[in-house]
């Protein structure tokens, strides 16, 4: 974790009320992973300073650049659309634990529910880059909210659903999910709460609907890794990254818990934001 000086590069909405904005961030951008996410010192007209967590959405260490994505939903995310080229603000970053790929997965399935795109946008790089197939499923209410496909790799298969049928395919995008499960080797998630819930009931479900098709013997097979390892998240099919409320982002105020199906409180700012589906108590109702 590091606190760096982020230079504003460009700023450009990309949808109504959402902004991609880059930042030159050198220490930020080497060692980030998918699934990491950045706390940013915000400020606003009442003088208020807070920060703010933001998924890196992509990091590229060759150029030093970090891009977030965000919505304006506040008064500190509105005025970071008034940030000008040049201008700089504190990030802390990366924290968070990141996304956890099986080196042997080609198949990956990405699902995204609108703005959790933002999510999940780097582990699409991460993925080509390793030589990987991505799918992305992504879910909106209407055509005007769907993520622009040109922000896209071409190596990405790109599937449209959206709620009101203006675009790609009417409802939802879990509905999209059963034509790939039987093609993905892990899926990855990041959107809305009951998103996320629908998705891991899907994939606890899915070995007895597929009669199973597994990557064959795993490395260390028949040992149990700790739920919540890394090892056991890379043999876990459906890792969901998490958006909570966030007050310090570094494990202290409690602000951010979810309820692990151990019965432990998860801090998403440190446990997750990304966890393994079998880890979370889906209908805990937190
Ligand atoms: S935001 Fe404080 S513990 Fe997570």
């Amino acid at each position: 974790m590091r606190l760096a000086a982020a230079e504003l590069v460009e700023s450009r909405q990309i949808l109504p009320a959402q902004w991609i904005q880059s930042f030159h961030a050198p220490e930020l951008a080497t060692g980030s992973r998918a699934g990491q996410f950045v706390h940013v010192r915000t400020g606003d007209c009442t003088g208020l300073v807070l920060r703010r967590p933001f998924s890196l959405n992509t990091a590229d260490p060759a150029s030093g650049t970090i891009t977030i994505h965000f919505r304006t939903i506040g008064r500190g995310t509105a005025w970071l659309t008034r940030l000008r080229p040049g201008d700089t603000l504190d990030m802390l970053g990366p924290l968070g634990r990141p996304f956890e790929v099986d080196p042997r997965s080609r198949h990956l399935l990405l699902v995204a529910g609108g703005l959790g795109i933002a999510g999940l946008r780097m582990l699409v790089d991460e993925a080509i880059r390793d030589g990987r197939q991505v799918v992305l499923l992504f879910g909106a209410a209407s055509a005007r909210d769907v993520y622009p496909s040109s922000l896209l790799p071409d190596e990405v298969e790109y599937v449209v659903a959206t709620e009101d049928g203006s675009l790609g395919q009417a409802g939802r995008v879990t509905d999209l999910v059963p034509a790939y499960e039987a093609w993905a080797d892990q899926a990855f998630a990041c959107g809305p709460q009951p998103m996320l819930a629908a998705l891991a009931r899907l994939a606890a479900g899915r070995r007895e609907r597929l009669g199973v098709a597994t990557l064959g013997r795993k490395r260390g097979g028949g040992k149990q890794d700790p739920l919540g390892s890394p090892a056991a998240r890379r043999k876990s099919f459906l890792q969901v990254s998490m958006e909570q409320n966030m007050g310090c982002a570094v494990g202290a105020c409690l602000g951010c818990v979810v309820m692990g199906v151990s019965g432990q409180p998860q801090r998403v700012c440190r446990e997750g934001p990304v966890f393994a589906a079998e880890e979370i108590a889906w209908e805990g109702g937190w």
